[in-house]
């Protein structure tokens, strides 16, 4: 097992790019494949969850090789020989699932331990009602009625549209069933309590699918539509959520940090828009737009006095996976901060209401857990932490940018290369002292 040893530095700045967006990527390859030629994809991140997307994709029969995806057209996909092996992705294994309903085959996919532990219901039971057939390992207990990988997803003839409301703000659960809606008898639609990253609209769309988008409600409708994705060339924008951990890193510790070629789409730019509340130096320069995606350089100055807010309702859906970090910088700020109507961080990676509480306590900072969310008492200095990830990259992160104030050790940090494999190099070139260790356990 590897851990980071991270002493204090001094403001932390630069001029960085990150890897590209995993959400975004994982769409990439997916549609690239089921479109009607080769098909350039670029920027992908190197993430161990994008690889998996990809070997899943190459063992339903996709060629991929040095940046181009052979698409194989709606219908060309096959069975694969064993178990498609999600690891640690959700998105893969949700986005899948929803594809791999409406094919003539049967498919099994299966994860890590973590990804074993997380609830699939949530889109085996809409492509039910659309007729499909997806089955895995029923939750005991408290957890009854639930369904957890692995899942079995057997070929279920033509699916039927629905028009779904969902009661999570999901877009795997969003795409799974848009996916499976590509291939379904009728128009399919999916309504949604919040504003889910909306990446496989603007990507199907830019493809060709017949994709109509509403306020909270999007629909696809394949009736007289000629089934034909065209290939046309993906490029995969920087990270938002990954980018947030080095401009965290120079708010915390009064550096400037400069993010290249960012995605900024409206559904992702929750943690800027918190930052900015807190009262942090914010400015999007070059804004320009990629296959159907909104670009620009991120900088954030730090020095500027940061106060705690208030953070619920839309705005904590667009920075659901940037909470951890955002509540080191909470911790950072003058004041409480309050995060709501965040009850999905306990079915992510980890239970992140827990891990992220755990992780500030940690630092000596005063936190409490709620059942939607969490509390954090701002203004306070850090204290030096020793922090495990539980399994989780976004915790790993977080964790190193608050020792980079205040110093310690964080615990299983290989998952960090699910998403941003190279994060801990960017930290070192801001000017973080990071060292790694494998003690012997
Ligand atoms: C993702 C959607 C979100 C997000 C995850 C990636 C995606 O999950 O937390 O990291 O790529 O669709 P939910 O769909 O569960 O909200």
């Amino acid at each position: 097992m590897t851990d980071w040893i991270v002493e204090p530095a001094g403001p932390l700045s630069g001029d960085v790019a990150v890897p590209g967006d995993k959400s975004i990527g994982h769409r990439a390859v997916l549609f690239a494949a089921l479109t009607d030629g080769p098909c350039e994809v670029t920027g992908l991140s190197g993430g161990e969850d994008n690889l998996r997307t990809v070997a899943a994709l190459q063992a339903l029969g996709v060629r991929v090789a040095e940046g181009v995806v052979q698409g194989v057209g709606l219908d060309g996909l096959r069975a694969a020989a064993a178990p498609l092996d999600c690891g640690n992705s959700g998105t893969s294994m949700r986005l899948l699932t929803g594809l791999l309903a409406a094919q003539p085959f049967r498919s099994e996919l299966v994860g890590d331990e973590y990804l074993h532990r997380r609830p699939m219901r949530r889109v085996a039971e809409p492509l039910g009602r659309m007729g499909a057939r997806v089955a895995g390992r029923p939750g005991q207990g408290k957890k009854a009625g639930e369904i957890y990988p692995p899942l079995v997803v057997e070929p279920a003839g033509t699916l039927r549209g629905i028009d779904y409301e969902s009661p999570v703000a999901s877009a795997q659960v969003k795409s799974a069933i848009l996916l499976a809606g590509l291939y379904a008898r009728g128009r399919t639609s999916v309504r949604e309590p919040g504003p889910s990253r909306d990446h496989t609209e603007r990507m199907l769309r830019f493809l060709g699918a017949p994709i109509a988008t509403g306020e909270r409600t999007t629909a696809v409708d394949p009736d007289g539509w000629d089934r034909r994705l065209r290939a046309r060339p993906l490029r995969v924008p920087g990270d938002p959520s990954s980018a947030a951990f080095l401009l965290a890193a120079a708010l915390v510790t009064g550096g400037t940090v400069r993010v290249r070629g960012a995605c900024v789409n409206p559904t992702r730019t929750g943690f800027l828009d918190a930052i900015a509340a807190m009262g942090a130096d914010v400015a999007l320069e070059n804004p320009r737009e990629e296959a159907g995606e909104p670009i620009a350089d991120v900088v954030v100055r730090g020095g500027r006095p940061l106060r705690g807010v208030d953070l619920a309702g839309d705005l904590v859906v667009r920075a659901i996976d940037e909470v951890p970090i955002l509540a080191v910088v909470a911790a950072r700020a003058e004041g409480t901060t309050t995060i709501r109507d965040a009850a999905e961080l306990r079915v992510k990676e980890s239970d992140r209401v827990a891990t992220t509480v755990a992780l500030l306590r940690a630092f000596g900072v005063a936190a409490d857990e709620r059942e939607d969310g969490l509390a954090i008492a701002g203004g306070t200095a850090l204290r030096p932490g020793d922090v495990d990830s539980h399994g989780d990259h976004r915790i790993a992160m977080a964790a190193a940018v608050a020792a980079a104030v205040a110093g310690g050790r964080v615990v299983d940090v290989a998952n960090v290369a699910t998403s941003f494999p190279t994060f801990a190099r960017l930290l070192r070139e801001l000017g973080a002292r990071v060292s790694e260790s494998s003690p012997a356990r």
